[in-house]
């Protein structure tokens, strides 16, 4: 029985992120998606902001838990007894990146394996900057992000 952690700043959470969410319950026995503090980019939720959205969201899933994390991400997954790290591949362009990711988290610690999800087709373009761009001028994200995250977005651009 193995626990994924599935990593990422999430501002927003939208719905190419719970598609992988959810494939990934059908793989493990739980999904612990862990929401970054600090990851160098200037979000335009806080931090407790997109951990309630994500709990909000996935609130209906078994066996996923939302939790907040400023640690190293090795770090975390150990704390959280999870031997895999879930990330999302949505085009080769993310792979150099991930590349480096996953290779300086096995230095880190070679116990953690990094495991990757193509993105469903939908969602191959889709990304939190790409969504909040398109909010902030008017455009309709409907079928990019949940209810919720639609709702939360409009108050924060009023
Ligand atoms: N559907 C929609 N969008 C997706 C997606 C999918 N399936 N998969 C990725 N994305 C988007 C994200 O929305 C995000 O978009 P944005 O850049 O516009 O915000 C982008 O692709 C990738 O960013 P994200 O998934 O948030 O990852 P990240 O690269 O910002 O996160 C961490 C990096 C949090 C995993 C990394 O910084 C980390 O591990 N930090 C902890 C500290 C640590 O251990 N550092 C050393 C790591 S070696």
């Amino acid at each position: 029985m193995v626990n994924a952690v599935y990593p990422g700043t999430f501002d927003p959470i939208t719905n190419g992120h719970i598609d992988m969410v959810v494939r990934a319950t059908k793989m493990f026995e739980k999904v612990i998606v862990a929401v970054a503090d600090s990851t160098g980019k200037q979000p335009l939720f806080h931090f407790q902001e997109r951990v309630e959205l994500a709990r909000q969201v996935l609130s209906d899933l078994p066996g996923v838990e939302v939790v907040g994390f400023n640690t190293l991400l090795v770090d975390f997954a150990k704390k959280h007894h999870a031997r895999v790290i879930l990330r999302g591949l949505r085009a080769v362009s993310d792979y150099e990146y991930e590349f480096q990711l996953a290779g300086m988290n096995r230095n880190l610690d070679p116990d953690i394996e990094t495991i990757f999800l193509t993105s469903d087709e939908h969602y191959a373009f889709l990304s939190s900057s790409l969504v909040k761009e398109v909010a902030r001028l008017g455009g309709d994200v409907t079928k990019f992000l949940p209810q919720q995250v639609i709702a939360e977005i409009k108050r924060k651009l009023g």
